[in-house]
């Protein structure tokens, strides 16, 4: 077999049979494909896409490339979310120590930066000596002892998801839903989670921008999920402007920690709590949604999810005095408040373009291996349906000298849409599919 076969197969609309997915992600994963090879490929699927079963073929391929945890020694029921990407999207920091905190198991392998969207390592590298790098063995053991790890892909786990990721994300070659899909699943499925809450994005700032495409790609995964014998439920939810405030990782850090002290900005708040009572339900730990909600709420405002927070920091040797006291995070040099040029009701605050400010700002990486900047970023002031005047503070950039602030203050400006009547808040979730 030869990859510039299979690279053609897909090229002409072929369906690849099992051998030649495993053929092809065996040899990425050795070194055999070369990462330029691998680039044509993904690209030829993002163009020509796969069929179910090549989707799962494929997610197999990643979750076959290394070890697969099992959990059961550990926890009774290992439970885990997964976001398909967004802008501002810190659930992950709030929502795994608020759900460990109500009594369930977290143990999670999360993800860098993707194209536009952030990455949860990334954010969580803002905070000094966080390692994201724990060995399979530290894994089991601080979910044994405290209940919550989040770590990145460890070398033994999918990783030839991590290679594909790396490349895809700067090769034009993110959105794809089967390589979504086979990429959220293969970490899932290898790293032993055995109920899986999946948080499939939709709109200008995510990957799939239509009701459709999101609602295939959250059914995809759902049945990925069950043919591997997993348990898994997918929220569709907002992504046209950014989730939250913050966008930029120290920032997004500083608003999570807000948040798990009860001063987080109710939209986000309301989303924590929507995706922490489905993993609560879903991973067994209460009957019904209303009583996984009142425990999630209850652990968010008596400090226990706080605490859970503390806890992981210190087990995964980050500095736990820049969380006590987040002013010690990475600052950038300028920050700014910038005010709104007009009057009206917000209509549109663009997630896609916001995301891209902020990769250009340094909070992303334009090619694989690029140092990112953990201070920059902005903080989006409003929502879609306020209604402002000109002259009110509309966001706060913060950028690592006056040019680069002053062509991210241009865009993100551009972000924005007003308009004279009347504008809906927008959904924070559409839909729930099980
Ligand atoms: N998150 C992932 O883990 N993989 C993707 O491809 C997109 C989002």
């Amino acid at each position: 077999m030869r990859a510039v076969d299979i690279i053609i197969k897909k090229r002409d609309r072929h369906e690849l049979s099992r051998e030649e997915i495993n053929f092809f992600v065996e040899g990425f994963t050795d070194g055999s494909i070369p990462d330029y090879q691998a680039a044509a490929w993904t690209m030829a699927v993002l163009i020509n896409g796969m069929t179910p079963q090549e989707t799962t073929d494929l997610t197999m391929a990643m979750v076959n490339s290394g070890d697969v945890l099992d959990l059961s020694q550990v926890v009774p029921l290992a439970v885990d979310k997964h976001s398909s990407g967004g802008v501002g999207d810190k659930t992950t920091l709030v929502v795994e120590p608020l759900v460990a905190a109500c009594g369930l198991p977290v143990g999670k392998m999360s993800g860098r930066g993707l194209g536009f969207s952030g990455g949860t390592l990334d954010k969580m590298e803002s905070i000094p000596g966080f390692r994201v790098d724990l060995t399979t063995e530290e894994f089991l053991s601080q979910l044994d002892q405290i209940g919550l790890v989040l770590t990145g892909q460890s070398a033994d786990l999918a990783p030839a998801d991590g290679k594909f990721y790396a490349l895809r994300d700067v090769s034009g070659t993110v959105n794809s839903i089967p390589l979504i899909a086979s990429s959220i699943m293969s970490k899932k499925i290898a790293s032993g989670a055995q109920a899986i809450v999946l948080d499939v994005k939709i709109g200008l700032g995510a990957f799939m921008e239509t009701q459709e495409e999101a609602r295939n790609l959250a059914q995809l995964m759902v049945d990925i999920a069950h043919l591997a014998d997993r348990k898994a439920v997918a929220l569709i939810s907002d992504m046209n402007q950014p989730l939250g405030r913050a966008v930029g990782n120290a920032l997004e850090v500083k608003e999570a920690i807000d948040t798990l002290q009860g001063k987080g900005p109710d939209s986000f708040v309301f989303h924590c709590l929507d995706v922490a009572e489905q993993m609560l339900v879903l991973g067994e730990a209460f009957p019904t949604v209303k009583e996984a909600r009142k425990s999630a709420e209850t652990a968010l405002n008596d400090g226990s999810a706080w605490q859970k927070f503390l806890d992981l920091v210190r087990a995964q040797e980050g500095d736990i005095d820049y969380v006590k006291h987040p002013d010690k995070l990475p600052k950038a040099p300028v920050i700014k408040v910038v005010k709104s040029p007009e009057t009206g009701y917000l209509s549109q605050i663009n997630a896609r373009i916001v995301g891209e400010t902020a990769v250009g700002l340094g909070a992303g990486r334009e090619k694989k291996g690029d140092q990112i900047n953990h201070a920059v970023g902005v903080e989006i002031l409003r929502e879609v349906g306020d209604q402002i005047k000109a002259g009110d503070d509309l966001f706060i950039l913060h950028a690592q000298d006056q040019a680069e602030f002053d062509i991210a203050q241009m865009r993100l400006i551009k972000a924005h849409q007003w308009s004279e009547s009347h504008v809906d808040p927008l959904p924070l979730v559409y839909d729930i599919v099980s």
